[in-house]
């Protein structure tokens, strides 16, 4: 199977192959994830043979990647003490969170090796382990139920039944697309609202930025 080039499932345009095969992964994601397993190895080389020019070429520690996201915390009632970053990368969503909220631990995952490497690498003197990176996949997370009060997802496909196993009961995902509908890994919001409204999530918030969407749900007390 062919991964998606990206321009590079960020914040760039990206042509129509990209976005179709994103999309397809997507779909696969949202309703079959029984599938995933044949598609972990492709994706996750296809990721790690773009880490160490992600940054560069998708612009992703920048304003227009990390909007949405930006205006999506805006709209979270609580300050997180324990947030997740799912599909991290490079990590740049993960630390956006960590420098919001001084207070929060910040842990951010990825499939792939390269892509936490150039996280890790981010990671200045912090010694009270505040954030930090490692290699998980979003299918089978490494944490407890209700270990996290801020789970978030920046041009990342939801895994519901697990975003929702280790979210805190009231606490939010945020789930962001650097450009909206033209990002590969975009998921509409109705499927967001009916994919976490199964899991007994209510929608709270959806709204675009420049070219960028989010969505932000919680989940019942
Ligand atoms: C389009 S990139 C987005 C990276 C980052 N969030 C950003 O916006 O710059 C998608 C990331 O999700 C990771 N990914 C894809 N499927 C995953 C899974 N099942 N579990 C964990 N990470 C996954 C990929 O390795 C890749 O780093």
């Amino acid at each position: 199977m062919s991964i998606p080039q990206q321009s590079d499932t960020g914040s760039g345009p990206a042509p129509a192959r990209v976005k179709l095969v994103g999309r397809a992964l997507n779909v696969t994601v949202a309703h079959a994830p029984w599938l995933w397993p044949l598609l972990r190895r492709p994706m996750t080389s296809y990721f790690d043979g773009r880490a160490t020019t992600w940054d560069e070429r998708t612009g992703a520690p920048g304003a227009d990647h990390l909007a949405p996201l930006a205006l999506a915390v805006t709209k979270i009632d609580r300050r997180p003490e324990r947030a997740l970053d799912i599909g991290t990368g490079t990590g740049v969503a993960a630390l956006f969170v960590a420098r919001e909220f001084p207070r929060a631990s910040v842990r951010g995952v990825d499939v792939s090796e390269e892509m936490i490497r150039q996280a890790k690498a981010k990671v200045g003197l912090d010694p009270e382990g505040r954030v930090d990176f490692r290699v998980a996949d979003a299918s089978a997370l490494p944490y407890q139920d209700g270990d996290f009060d801020l789970v978030t997802l920046l041009n990342m496909p939801p895994f519901f039944a697990e975003i929702a196993r280790v979210l805190r009961h009231g606490g939010h995902v945020i789930v962001a697309a650097s450009s909206g509908d033209q990002t590969p890994f975009y998921t509409p919001d109705p499927v967001l609202e009916r994919g976490f409204g199964r899991r007994g999530m209510v929608t709270v918030k959806a709204g675009r930025i420049g070219r960028g969407s989010y969505f932000v749900a919680r989940k019942g007390e």
